[in-house]
């Protein structure tokens, strides 16, 4: 099946950039969300990267006609309208993702391919209720979404071949390096990466060395590119606590969410986006 249009649902850190390779790829792409504040903040985030981008060479093609191909609307009748392939980007709780796909189902093309950027969440159980499960798929992207090379591809129980050879070509059209892998809390991608956070939060909290001294031994002794506490602010401080806490009911104890942390979400301190995490912005 050839995708043209793709819509994205979630303006949000992963959405907008969703939105901004589909476009950057020649897709049309309807960008939706409840917010209009969100959608508007969106597009300047697009925008701002482009433009760095192109500052670059790294862009194919004009700044101007990348926009003119994304469309922003807090209506989900129009941003479904057409769309071959519907990518969820909002936050990780499964009563909001299958709320959206049910409204989805009832909206969006029969044919379309429904895909979730869950980062742990069940695909399966994500697609049980959208009288499509052969056609739902996981398309975990990473941050900052236009420069990282992964795109994760979840197989659900019932995902049928068809579909994941289409999420495999769509990866390679917008630039991305897939791989495949089965339906299982984390995948291959936040199981591994969720501990590293989880356990250097526990090294704050025991007082084994500072966020700064963690992240530096990480990314001079390991070549890491970024601390595992830098890189929790950049996820958000919200979005991985909501993965353990995913991660510690369905895989165990090495997963329970560290009370450092559930603090710092409480106070509100969530990374990057909201100005202080393990650091200040
Ligand atoms: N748009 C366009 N370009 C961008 C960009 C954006 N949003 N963000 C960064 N860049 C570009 C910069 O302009 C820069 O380009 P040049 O090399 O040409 O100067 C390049 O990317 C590198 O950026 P910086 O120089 O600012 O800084 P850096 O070298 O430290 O790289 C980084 C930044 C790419 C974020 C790097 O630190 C990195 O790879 N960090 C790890 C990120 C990571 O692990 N992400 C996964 C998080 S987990 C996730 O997302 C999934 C989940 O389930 C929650």
């Amino acid at each position: 099946m050839e995708i043209r249009k793709v819509a994205v649902l979630g303006a949000g850190t992963m959405g907008h950039g969703i939105a901004q390779v589909c476009a950057s790829s020649g897709f049309q792409v309807a960008l939706g969300d409840v917010s209009d504040v969100q959608l508007a903040k969106a597009v300047e985030k697009v925008r701002g990267s482009l433009e760095k981008l192109a500052s670059k060479g790294r862009l194919q093609g004009e700044v101007a006609d990348v926009l003119g191909r994304l469309s922003v609307s807090s209506s989900m009748d129009s941003v479904l309208d057409g769309a071959d392939l519907v990518i969820e980007a909002v936050p990780e709780k499964m009563e909001l993702k299958l709320e959206l796909f049910r409204v989805a189902s009832a909206k969006a093309p029969a044919h379309a391919i429904f895909a979730t950027n869950t980062s742990s969440l069940s695909v399966t159980e994500i697609a049980a209720d959208t009288g499509r499960a052969e056609r739902v798929v996981g398309l975990h992207f990473f941050n900052p979404v236009p420069v990282m090379e992964l795109l994760e591809i979840v197989r659900g129980l019932s995902t049928d071949d068809a579909t994941i050879e289409a999420a495999v070509a769509f990866a390679k059209r917008i630039g991305k390096d897939p791989v495949v892998v089965k339906d299982w809390p984390g995948f291959a991608t936040s199981r591994l990466g969720i501990i590293l956070g989880c356990e250097a939060i526990r090294m704050v909290e025991q007082g084994v060395a500072s966020p700064a001294d963690i992240d530096k031994a990480m990314k001079l002794g390991y070549r890491h590119p970024m601390g595992p506490l830098e890189l929790t602010d950049l996820v958000g401080l919200d979005v991985r606590l909501a993965i353990m806490e995913h991660l510690f009911a369905e895989l165990g104890e090495q997963f329970r969410p560290p009370a450092l942390l559930r603090q710092m979400v409480r106070a509100g301190k969530l990374g990057r986006k909201s100005g202080e995490g393990f650091y200040t912005y």
